[in-house]
């Protein structure tokens, strides 16, 4: 939350952050997101995951404004997604993997994608923009017989595990590009979900962590609201 606020402030986005306090109910934070809906001075609305457990984080998405939604988890904006006709705000972090095949000319259509990780965060909307971009997309998760062998067969490799360093050399195919989307912290140090020094060995590309994939969420973030804002005001240039 700070790196989003230092860039938005950055960027001369009006940033607010409403901290949920300890006696926060759904109830109470459905309140504050019907009143940010309808604030005229708010064009986006982030809810950062996960909530506390007592709150239900699908009724407090469902209730954000789908045209005030910074980060496109809303169902309205899913299902969009699904049909390969999205709204303005992507997933953050997906998008961000999306930006940086795109800026590295990795080839992704007709390409092998193999995602691991099915959560709605990451790994399910990634596999939608993968598949909405022509790659040939399977996602893999804990229950997935023969993890390596699948992700041997990848051009592309999307790690959302939350594993610190399960991917190594054997699970790549030469060549592959590696996007490394883990981010746990390990004795205060973040960790990727990928065994850098191993799979450096074969990679084509590979994203570091800290500094790969974090950074492009925080910019797709942001590019988000900014669409968001122009399509309130109707601003067409
Ligand atoms: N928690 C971890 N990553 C994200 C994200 O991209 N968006 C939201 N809303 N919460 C998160």
């Amino acid at each position: 939350m700070r790196n989003k606020r230092r860039v938005a402030t950055a960027l001369g986005i009006d940033f607010n952050l409403h901290h949920l306090s300890a006696g926060e109910t759904t109830d109470s934070v459905l309140e504050l997101v019907a009143r940010l809906n309808a604030s005229p001075g708010v064009d986006a609305i982030l809810v950062q995951l996960p909530l506390p457990v007592l709150i239900d984080p699908a009724r407090v998405i469902e209730a954000v404004d789908p045209g005030k939604d910074a980060d496109g988890f809303h169902p309205l904006n899913i299902g969009r997604l699904a049909e390969g006709r999205p709204g303005l705000a992507l997933p953050g972090t997906p998008a961000g993997c999306m930006e940086l095949l795109r800026h590295y000319a990795v080839p992704v259509s007709g390409a092998r994608a193999v995602v691991i990780g099915r959560s709605t965060i990451v790994g399910r909307p990634m596999a939608l923009l993968l598949v909405n971009a022509n790659a040939t997309v399977t996602i893999c998760h804990s229950r997935t017989v023969d993890l390596p062998g699948i992700c041997r067969e990848a051009d592309i490799l999307v790690v959302a595990a939350g594993r610190p360093g399960m991917v190594d050399s054997t699970y790549v195919k030469p060549g592959a590009c590696v996007i490394d989307v883990g981010t746990t912290l390990v004795e205060g140090k973040l960790c990727g979900d990928v065994d850098f020094d191993s799979v450096r060995q074969v990679a084509g590309h590979l994203s570091p962590v800290p500094g790969g994939v974090g950074p492009m969420t925080i910019a797709m973030l942001m590019r988000n609201t900014l669409a968001l804002a122009r399509a309130r005001r109707v601003i067409t240039d």
